[in-house]
C-alpha cells in the first residue's frame, strides 16, 4: 500500500524543515493544515509521496519513519492524500480515495473460511474515464484500474470462501480484499444470518434502507463524501439558467381577477403568510429567552395525541405506535426530531438539546464545544451571516420509523415532511415575532459523531437558525 499526493496537491519542505502545501495553484501556509517542522530525516521522504510512498517502508519506532506517518495522517485528515495498491503509478491495481477526513487504510484479518459477499449498496460506475466502485456506507471510494478485480466483483455478487477465491487464477489478493472489508463494500457473511442477501447485511436499521435511499441521504447531504457541494452553479458557462417563471401554456386565459387592496381583506394567516421571511442577521443585544423558545416548540413540534394500531396487519401483527405532532407527515410517521445548538437564549445556556416532544421539555446532551461551535459556523457559512445564529435547530430523521413501512418512497418522504416543518417553523417564528431561516445543509458525519447515532440511524436531514431579527426589516434580506 503506498500513500502519495493527490494530483493537485504540491508539498515543498524549507530549510528549517517548515512544510509548504499548494493546493490547486494556492500556497497554504503549514499553520492552516495542521503540519509541523519536520527534521532531516523525514524531509528526505517527503519526495517520495508524490510518487507514492510505502506505508510498509515505514519502521515502527524509528523517528522520521514516525514523523512520516503523522504527516501523512494529517494530510489524509484534509483530504489532500490517495492510497494505491499496485506496483507503481503506471501499475497500480487500485487507488483509494478517502472519502472522509482522517480516512486511513485498513486490512481487517481476513480467514480462508470466511465467506465474502459484495454488499448491496456497492456500485460501479464510470467516472471521468475512470471506474469506481462506491457505497454509501464506505469511508473511501475505490479507483478500479485493473480488469481482473471487476472481474472478481462480478464473482461476488454471491457469497464466496476466502479459499475458493484464493485459489483462483484472478485471485485479487487478501491486501485488497481485506480493504473491501473495512470499507463495508464487501462484507462477511454471518452464515447464522442466512444466505448474505439483504436480511443478513448489518443492524436492523440498515436492513430497512433502500439502496436507492441511503445513497441519496449520504450524497445530498455533508460528511461522507467529497464531492463539490451547494451552490457551485458548474455548468453557468454551458448551460443558460432556467426563466424564473414558466413561459405560459398556449391557449386563452381565464383571468383569477384581483381581489380587494393587499391587506384589507386579508386572513390573520394570510398576513402571516405574506410577512413570512428569511432572517439571516440577529439582534444579540436582545436575544430570543427561553419562554420564546418554548413557545415555538410548543407550537410547532409538541407531541399532541398518540394511539396504537395494528394498520392492515390485523390482530396478531406488529402493534405500531403513533404521536401525532402539529404539523402533517406522510403515513403519521412522525420521523424528525430536534436538536438545538444553543448560541444566546437568555434564559438557556449555551449548549446542545434535544427536544423531548412528549414531555415538551429540553435534554442537554454532553458534547465536546468545539462540535457546536462547529455547527454553528458551518450555519453561518451556509447563511453567508458574519456571527453565529442564536439558535441552530438541526432537523434529524428516525429513518426506520418511515423504512419500517414504506418502500421506494421512504427518503423523499422524510425530506417532504421536511419541507412541512421548515415552513411550519417559518410561520409560526413568524408570529412570534422572531425570524429564521432554512438551510440545505447538514453534516451527518458531525452529528454521528456528537451523538455516537450511527448515520443510518438518526441523522440530519434539514437545519433552521432561530432567534430575535433585527429591527430594520431589511436586515434579514
Ligand atoms: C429548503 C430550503 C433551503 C434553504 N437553504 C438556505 C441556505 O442554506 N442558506 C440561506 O441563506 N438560505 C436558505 N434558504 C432560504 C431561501 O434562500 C429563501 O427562502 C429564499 O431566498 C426566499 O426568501 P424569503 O424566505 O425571505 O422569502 C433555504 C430555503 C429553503 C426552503
Amino acid at each position: 500500500m503506498r500513500a502519495r499526493l493527490n494530483p493537485f496537491v504540491e508539498l515543498a519542505v524549507g530549510g528549517d524543515g517548515t512544510v509548504v502545501a499548494t493546493i490547486d495553484g494556492a500556497t497554504v501556509s503549514a499553520g492552516e493544515i495542521g503540519l509541523k517542522p519536520l527534521s532531516t530525516g523525514a524531509a528526505k521522504l517527503v519526495p517520495e509521496l508524490k510518487s507514492g510512498l510505502a506505508l510498509d517502508q515505514l519502521s515502527a519506532g524509528e523517528a522520521a519513519s514516525e514523523e512520516i506517518e503523522r504527516l501523512i495522517r494529517r494530510l489524509a485528515m484534509q483530504g489532500l492524500l490517495e492510497f494505491a495498491l499496485g506496483h507503481s503509478r503506471e501499475d497500480d491495481a487500485v487507488i483509494i480515495e478517502p472519502l472522509i477526513p482522517g480516512y486511513w487504510p485498513r486490512m481487517p484479518q481476513l480467514d480462508d473460511a470466511d465467506l465474502l459477499a459484495l454488499s448491496r449498496f456497492a456500485y460501479v460506475r464510470r467516472r471521468g474515464n475512470e471506474l469506481v466502485i462506491e457505497s454509501p456506507l464506505a469511508d473511501a471510494l475505490i479507483r478500479i484500474c485493473d480488469a481482473k478485480i471487476a472481474a472478481a466483483l462480478v464473482l461476488l455478487s454471491s457469497p464466496q470462501s476466502l479459499a475458493d477465491l484464493a485459489r483462483r487464477e484472478d485471485f485479487p489478493g487478501y491486501e485488497l480484499l481485506a480493504l473491501l472489508v473495512d470499507c463495508q463494500i464487501l462484507f462477511k457473511v454471518d452464515r447464522a444470518r442466512g444466505d448474505g442477501l439483504r436480511t443478513g447485511e448489518g443492524d436492523d436499521s440498515l436492513i430497512l434502507w433502500d439502496f436507492h435511499d441511503l445513497l441519496f441521504h449520504t450524497r445530498s447531504t455533508q460528511g461522507r463524501h467529497a464531492n463539490p457541494l451547494g451552490s457551485t452553479c458548474p455548468y453557468a458557462g454551458q448551460i443558460a439558467p432556467l426563466p424564473a417563471v414558466r413561459p405560459p401554456w398556449p391557449g386563452d386565459k381565464i383571468a383569477l381577477g384581483d381581489l380587494a387592496p393587499a391587506g384589507e381583506q386579508d386572513s390573520a394567516v394570510t398576513k402571516v403568510l405574506h410577512e413570512r421571511l428569511s432572517t439571516r442577521v440577529f439582534d444579540d443585544q436582545h436575544p430570543i429567552t427561553l419562554s420564546e423558545v418554548a413557545r415555538l416548540l410548543d407550537a410547532i413540534a409538541r407531541i399532541r395525541s398518540k394511539w396504537d394500531s395494528t394498520l392492515h396487519f390485523g390482530p396478531s401483527g406488529p402493534v405500531v405506535h403513533f404521536a401525532k405532532r402539529p404539523y402533517p407527515s406522510g403515513g403519521a410517521s412522525y420521523p424528525l426530531e430536534l436538536y438545538l445548538s444553543v448560541s444566546k437564549c437568555d434564559g438557556l445556556a449555551s449548549g446542545f438539546y434535544h427536544y423531548d416532544a412528549d414531555a415538551h421539555a429540553l435534554v442537554p446532551i454532553e458534547v465536546r464545544q468545539e462540535e457546536i461551535d462547529g455547527l454553528l459556523l458551518g450555519a453561518s457559512f451556509a447563511t453567508g451571516a458574519s456571527v453565529s445564529p442564536q439558535i441552530l435547530i438541526t432537523i434529524t430523521a428516525r429513518f426506520g420509523r418511515v423504512t419500517w413501512k414504506y418502500s421506494s418512497i421512504a427518503y423523499a418522504l422524510i425530506l417532504k415532511d421536511v419541507g412541512v416543518l421548515m415552513q411550519t417553523l417559518y410561520i409560526m417564528a413568524t408570529d412570534l415575532g422572531l425570524g429564521g431561516c432554512a438551510i440545505g445543509t447538514a453534516d451527518i458525519n458531525r452529528f454521528a459523531r456528537m451523538t455516537g447515532l450511527a448515520f443510518h440511524v438518526e441523522g440530519p436531514v434539514g437545519q433552521f437558525t432561530i432567534g430575535r431579527p433585527t429591527t430594520s426589516p431589511a436586515a434579514g434580506r
